[in-house]
């Protein structure tokens, strides 16, 4: 029988006693499902597991979804291997500032797995934050607007009304396409989201894609996406894994946000991610 444990008050569990590496049993994924509906972020130490292994755990989730404008593995468009060489120095790094994964998509991922393979000795950690903690949390004025307000999504680092400077860009390692003009495209997402199957309700507003909130202005929304930025990525509300090869972490990208630190120029750091979809939003 698997053990779990939780790593913080409010966000994700570490479950051992059970190896993904083979056929998954019925017992084990309704397993994996609950807890992960429940911690939202799941950490599994020394996996090791194949590529082929990694996808039979991602669809325990869901069926396999493939990301636009990120340049999958040419050995498999199912996989993003998130890399970052020892030679890139001073350069962003893929997913390094809070978000949740391509929500300017009209069904946006439901969640990601990333697998370690090649770790820096020291940094590199992900962080993620829990958005259902954080709405619970929220003052009433905030938690009313939110519950009253629709936000605008857009895919701001692929297109070319918000294209980032060279200087914001992530390593070359990982392909992004860029100044595409279709990622401009604007999509409307409740701020609040409800997970489908506990019913738990999360605030769904990231910095990286959202730009207003429908009826008001860029300048009107940004002090109210001040005060919620602040508020929803608090340690309090958060986990941060420290990486080693092997491990699988399997996350809600809807429930959380996550980020990935940038503090191990001149090592090298490679994972291999798949991610799953579900439902629209609601
Ligand atoms: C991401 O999926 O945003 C990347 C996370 C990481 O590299 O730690």
């Amino acid at each position: 029988m698997p053990s779990i444990k939780r790593i913080t008050g409010f966000i994700g569990a570490e479950i051992s006693d059970l190896r993904l590496d083979g056929d998954i049993a019925e017992e084990a994924a309704v397993f994996l499902r609950s807890k992960l509906a429940k911690h939202h972020v799941l950490v599994l130490r020394d996996q090791h597991l194949s590529i082929e292994q990694q996808k039979e755990v991602t669809k325990v989730f869901g069926p396999l979804m493939r990301l636009p404008y990120v340049l999958p593995m040419e050995s498999d468009p199912d996989v993003i291997a998130v890399l970052k060489e020892a030679d890139e120095v001073n350069v962003g790094v893929f997913g390094g500032d809070w978000h949740s994964d391509f929500s300017f998509l009209e069904n946006p991922p439901a969640g990601s797995i990333l697998s370690a393979v090649e770790i820096p000795e020291v940094g590199g950690d992900t962080v993620w934050a829990n958005q259902a903690a954080a709405y619970r949390s929220l003052p009433t004025h905030l938690g009313e607007f939110v519950d009253s307000h629709r936000a605008v999504h857009v895919g701001k680092p692929y297109g070319v009304k918000y294209a980032p400077s060279q200087r914001e860009q992530s390593s070359a390692s990982i392909k992004m396409s860029r100044g595409d003009p279709n990622a401009d495209r604007e999509t409307l997402h409740p701020s609040v989201i409800t997970e489908p199957t506990t019913g738990e309700k999360a605030l769904f507003l990231n910095p990286i894609y959202v730009t207003k909130f429908e009826g008001l202005t860029e300048t009107e929304s940004a002090p109210f996406l001040d005060q919620l930025y602040k508020h929803c990525t608090r340690p309090d509300i958060s986990c941060r894994h420290r990486w080693q090869a092997g491990d699988l972490v399997i996350w809600d990208n809807r429930m959380t946000m996550h980020y990935a630190t940038n503090d191990y120029d001149r090592s090298r750091r490679l994972l291999y991610r798949t991610t799953f979809e579900r439902d629209i939003p609601r």
